[in-house]
């Protein structure tokens, strides 16, 4: 039987605990998950996609079930190339339905071999959005328990750099 390879693909600018969750909730299911990390640099993210890739597979790292990957042009595409049938994408309120309805059928659409799957990660992660991180982050929030530790010192480095270069 072939392996049961999951791709939940995103922008992770940063990575944070919903994200994780979502990755955690995938191992029953799934043999291996690609997190495919979008090098959207258009978007003008805070950190590199090398840099968001680094911070993911360090949160990750000694798994054989999870590995990280950056990925440009079409999902459908990518997932070809690693060999996955299935995305995952998080699930945390009715607005994100629109968007990611729309996203299911056309990625379905472009390859019919692919699912989208949805999770709901956990009750305490579903307002949490990466956007919100930082705005909050830069306002000088507390993101306890909302971010992971590495995650946020990198923040603060980066913060730091902005303000210096101001
Ligand atoms: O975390 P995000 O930013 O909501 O993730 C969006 C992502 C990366 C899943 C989406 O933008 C994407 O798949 N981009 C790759 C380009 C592509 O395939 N576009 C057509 C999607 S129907």
């Amino acid at each position: 039987m072939s392996a049961r390879i999951a791709v939940y693909p995103g922008s992770f600018d940063p990575i944070h605990h919903g994200h994780l969750d979502i990755i955690a909730r995938c191992r029953p299911l799934f043999d291996r998950v690609v997190v495919a990390v979008l090098g959207n640099e258009e978007k003008a993210p805070m950190f590199t996609v090398a840099e968001r890739v680094g911070m993911i597979h360090e949160l990750v790292r000694g798994d054989g079930f999870c590995r990280v990957e950056s990925f440009s042009g079409l999902l459908v595409d990518f997932m070809d190339r690693v060999g996955a049938a299935t995305i995952v994408r998080g699930l945390r309120a009715v607005s994100d339905f629109e968007y990611e309805f729309q996203m299911a059928l056309m990625n379905r659409r472009l390859n019919p071999r692919v699912e989208t799957v949805f999770m709901m990660p956990k009750e305490d992660f579903s307002y949490l959005s990466s956007r919100l991180v930082k705005e909050v982050f830069r306002l000088g929030g507390n993101l306890e328990g909302l971010v992971p530790p590495p995650v946020l010192a990198r923040m603060a480095a980066r913060l730091g750099e902005e303000r210096a270069t101001r």
